[in-house]
């Protein structure tokens, strides 16, 4: 399958490059500096170069090609709360237009849990960040597309376990962005999944059979 991924030289993007690489798949992406693209190519991945908050619908789907799925992993981490809202926010519905224009009706987002670490209480800034990531869902939601959601637990660095958590609810705890990027890749490849929003934690089930699990039997 060919696949771009917005968000590809970050943490999530480029495990998932990697594990769709080994896969079999022709996968592209969009990066910012030459830098990236470099090391990208290194391991077969095709960067595209642009900035999501300059470029435009039309230029996103030109860069996006002909894919069989896009996938939005990016975001604006700690850079503030206009850059959540252009990138994590706008970004998404630039990207759900620019798919539209370039033919490609699969669309996998990673969003949040909306509760996560609200208990701790970590200011506005978060907050924002919290409610611009639902309004990125609930535009996927009404885009028509082919589209899933998946709201991973807090992001690790661990190694991945391999195995999982995952489903239309489940506890917001943390998880390994290796597990993330398996999971997203299986998700890719199992189209019965659509129009769901699943929720990804750390847990006992092989990933595999945990994205089989929320197939419906059809
Ligand atoms: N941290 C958590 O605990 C947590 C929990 C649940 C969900 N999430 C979500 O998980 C996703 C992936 O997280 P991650 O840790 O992999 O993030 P990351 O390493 O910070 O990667 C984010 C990517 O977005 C790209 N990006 C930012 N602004 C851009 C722009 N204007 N144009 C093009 N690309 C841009 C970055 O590009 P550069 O490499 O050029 O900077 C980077 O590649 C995010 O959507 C995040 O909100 C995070």
């Amino acid at each position: 399958m060919n696949i771009f991924v917005i968000g590809i030289a970050g943490k999530v993007g480029s495990l998932l490059a990697r594990e769709l690489i080994a896969r079999g798949d022709h996968v592209s992406g969009l990066v910012r500096t030459t830098q990236q693209q470099e090391a990208l190519a290194e391991i077969g991945v095709s960067g595209q170069r642009g900035d999501l908050t300059k470029v435009s619908a039309r230029e996103l789907a030109e860069l996006i090609g002909p894919a069989g799925a896009l996938v939005f992993t990016a975001g604006a981490g700690g850079a503030g709360t206009e850059a959540t809202t252009a990138i994590d926010g706008d970004g998404v519905v630039k990207a759900i237009e620019a798919a539209r224009l370039a033919g490609v009706t699969r669309f996998a987002l990673v969003s949040v849990f909306p509760e996560a670490w609200r208990e701790r209480n970590l200011g506005e800034g978060f907050d924002h960040y919290i409610a611009v990531k639902k309004s990125a869902d609930i535009a996927l939601t009404r885009s028509g597309l082919d589209w899933v959601i998946l709201r991973p637990a807090a992001l690790l660095d661990t190694p991945g376990r391999g195995t999982v958590a995952l489903g239309p609810a489940e506890r917001h705890e943390e998880i390994p962005r290796a597990d993330v990027a398996l999971t997203l890749a299986e998700l890719l490849h199992e189209p019965r999944i659509t129009q769901q929003i699943l929720e990804l934690t750390s847990g006992g089930t092989p990933i595999r059979d945990a994205v089989r699990a929320n197939a419906p039997n059809r």
